[in-house]
């Protein structure tokens, strides 16, 4: 039997993750999902606000970024969303990219980036399900490792996730 593709995996394991949380009767249901074109419309910008400078976006400026990325499909990004349904709204995002280096065997290290969980939504373990979700594609692609910039406060939110202190950022801006 041909092993199923990697696109198909993810898939499956974002209907797991869904599945588990649902079963233990949350506050709020969500479903885990890749980035969708008509996100726009279920208050993706409004949830991104919450974590950075979002810009005042047009609808079509959205959707040419979103087709060059490419969610549903891309190798690269794997932008993970949850909604919740019942209100039909985006209440968090995780994105995962993939670097492909020559180094290690031609190795995949994957970046942790964009977290965020709607504010109204904190505090049911959204966040950490978001992280098990980038883990998932993490380890159905192959990385070695996942890497992510935090600020200091967030330590014990991702170090309960298994991510350690190592080293320091820098930026030039
Ligand atoms: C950081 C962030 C992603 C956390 O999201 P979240 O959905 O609240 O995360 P969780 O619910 O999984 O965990 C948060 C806390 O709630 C607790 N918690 C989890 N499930 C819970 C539940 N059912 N009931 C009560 N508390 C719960 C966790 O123990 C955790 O405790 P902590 O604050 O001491 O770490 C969110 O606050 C956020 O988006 N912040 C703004 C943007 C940001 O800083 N992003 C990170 C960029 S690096």
């Amino acid at each position: 039997m041909e092993a199923s593709s990697t696109l198909e995996q993810e898939a499956q394991a974002l209907k797991h993750l869904t599945e588990k949380r649902n079963r233990g009767a949350p506050k709020t249901k969500i479903t885990f999902r890749k980035l969708d074109i008509g996100d726009f419309d279920r208050g993706y910008y409004e949830l991104l606000a919450n974590l950075t400078v979002t810009g005042d976006v047009t609808r079509e400026r959205f959707e040419e970024q979103f087709n060059f990325i490419s969610p549903a499909t891309s190798h690269t990004y794997k932008i993970i969303v949850g909604i919740d349904d019942e209100k039909d709204k985006v209440v968090c995002n995780g994105t995962l990219i993939l670097e492909k280096k020559f180094a290690r065997n031609c190795a995949t290290c994957g970046h942790i980036e964009d977290i965020v969980v709607h504010p109204d939504y904190g505090k049911q373990g959204i966040g950490g399900d978001l992280l098990t979700a980038l883990s998932e594609m993490g380890k159905i692609n192959n990385c070695y490792k996942l890497i992510l910039d935090c600020a200091e406060k967030l330590e014990p939110f991702y170090g309960r996730q298994g991510y350690k202190y190592k080293g320091i950022q820098m930026a030039k801006i």
